[in-house]
């Protein structure tokens, strides 16, 4: 059965004592919860051992970054491999974030090899996708988004991608506070289930966990993972508030 995942993306915000506050004020509300359920943080770089030392120990919320460099280690001065994160205790990594792929120029291939670098060092590749504004209102979502899952994606085996999460981010919905609606999330989580489907059989298909990113609050956070192909968020903005990211970690 595939699981249930509320993920907190910090993107570029809070020093390290407002980072340490807010994730004690999360170990403080949140709930004890059964092997179905995972609660993911992704602060910066910098929050990183800080972050690890607070959750150690605690098997259902990990510790996230928010990417990887496509080599193992080397000159490349300001950048962080998967190993170096994985010997910190990060257990998950957002890859092909749109704002890594429109600002730093993220291409598919990039995203692809970033992939691999995170499964080969035994942590969890939280792959995003998403579609822009002008491609929603052509109407060739669909195929956009497929693409994207196709080239990041479909050099893996069945077997590495039990180690990848979905997130569907559509960017029109990135904090504009204009979140996708239940409908469309779910229209596109089914989507993207059929294009894995296609390539892996529907067994592998329906063991992903497809998250929905864009805008997502506790007002809205229920009905959206109410819907059957939605199985939790990435969270932006909501998630740098605790009683915020606890309201939508209730609603998983
Ligand atoms: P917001 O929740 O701020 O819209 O950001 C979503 C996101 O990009 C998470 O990765």
């Amino acid at each position: 059965m595939r699981k249930k995942i509320v993920a907190a993306n910090w993107k570029m915000n809070l020093g390290l004592n407002e980072g340490s506050t807010l994730v004690n004020d999360i170990l403080k509300g949140l709930p004890k919860l059964d092997e179905t359920r995972q609660v993911v943080i992704a602060p910066t770089y910098v929050h990183i051992g800080q972050t690890a030392a607070q959750l150690d120990g605690k098997d259902f919320i990990s510790l996230g970054a928010q990417n990887c460099h496509t080599e193992v280690s080397g000159a490349y001065t300001g950048e962080v491999s998967a190993p170096i994160l994985k010997s910190a205790g990060v257990k998950y990594v957002i890859l092909g974030h749109s704002e890594r792929r429109e600002y730093c120029k993220e291409t598919d291939a990039m995203v692809a090899s970033k992939v691999n670098q995170a499964l080969a060092n035994d942590m969890k590749a939280i792959f995003c996708c998403g579609e822009p504004l002008a491609i929603r209102d052509a109407g060739t979502q669909n195929d956009y988004v497929g693409a994207q899952v196709q080239a990041g994606l479909f050099h893996l085996s069945a077997e590495q991608l039990k180690n990848v999460v979905i997130a569907y981010e559509p960017i029109w919905a990135i904090g504009t506070g204009r979140t996708a609606s239940s409908a469309q999330a779910q229209d596109m989580h089914a989507h993207i289930r059929s294009v894995l489907s296609a390539q892996y059989g529907a067994a592998v298909a329906d063991n992903m966990s497809i998250l929905y990113g864009g805008s997502c609050k506790p007002s809205n956070a229920a009905e959206l993972f109410g819907c059957p192909d939605v199985d939790g968020g990435l969270i932006g903005g909501a998630a740098l508030k605790a009683e915020d990211f606890l309201g939508i970690i209730a609603a998983m």
